[in-house]
């Protein structure tokens, strides 16, 4: 019989999203990240700690098995070059789509025929356009991707979009989606055999919440 297990999450909205999935898994943590500095958290479950990590080392954690189980975006997994990790459910959360965006009124500079991307996805931007049969060049970025068409950095992002909001406010459109993204449950290989006492009844019932959603 196992005896504990650790689950990596970061905190912000995949901690939001988690928490009521967590609370139908009987754990509640004790502190919340917003209001302590400390990075495990303890639950009212003593065999259950919760880490709270940057949302890009949650697969980092659970490969190697410092994290049994977490929680990523599907846009974090795609990025993500390991194979020591299953992704046993779609947990539905923190929903959004990976797409392409430029200027309202692009200017498309002529650099040749080849398109300037900027983004923090380079894995993903590089494997669409690819597959689009398209040259790009790729300039990595690590957040406020909608300022690089602005400013002539790029002709095109690729980024994350919800809402719409952030494009609209900073004059940008979209003009291809490239995938759905949705937070999954990520486990550790070796943890779903040694710790299948303990993990199995969880991916259970949230196999059961997520599809009563
Ligand atoms: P890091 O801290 O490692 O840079 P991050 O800033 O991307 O990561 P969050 O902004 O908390 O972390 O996003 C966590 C996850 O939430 C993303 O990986 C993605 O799957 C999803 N996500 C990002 N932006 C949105 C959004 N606007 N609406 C819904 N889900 C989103
Ligand atoms: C994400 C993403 C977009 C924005 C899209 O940023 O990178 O900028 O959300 O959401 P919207 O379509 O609803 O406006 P986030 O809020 O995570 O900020 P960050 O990239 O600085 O973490």
């Amino acid at each position: 019989m196992s005896d504990n297990i650790t689950i990596a999450v970061s905190k912000g909205r995949i901690f939001k999203d988690a928490m009521p999935l967590l609370a139908a898994l009987d754990i509640y943590p004790t502190e919340a990240p917003e209001t302590t500095r400390k990075l495990i958290l303890e639950t009212n479950r003593p065999e259950v700690k919760i880490i709270i990590v940057r949302a890009t080392d949650v697969p980092t954690y659970v490969e190697y098995g410092a994290a049994d189980i977490g929680i990523a975006g599907k846009d974090v997994l795609l990025e993500y070059n390991g194979n020591g990790l299953y992704e046993p459910l779609d947990l539905k959360i923190a929903q959004c789509r990976m797409v392409v965006a430029e200027l309202k009124n692009s200017r498309n500079e002529d650099r040749g025929g080849r398109k300037r991307i900027a983004t923090k996805y380079v894995n993903i931007a590089r494997n669409y356009f690819a597959s689009q049969g398209k040259q790009v060049e790729i300039i990595k970025l690590y957040g406020s991707m909608e300022l690089a068409p602005v400013l002539g950095l790029a002709d095109q992002i690729v980024d994350l979009v919800d809402t719409g909001n952030t494009l609209k406010a900073n004059g940008l459109v979209e003009v291809e989606t490239i995938t759905d993204i949705s937070s999954r449950l990520i486990v550790n290989k070796g943890a779903m055999k040694m710790k299948n006492d303990l993990i199995k009844p969880m991916l259970e019932k949230l196999t059961e919440v997520v599809a009563a959603k």
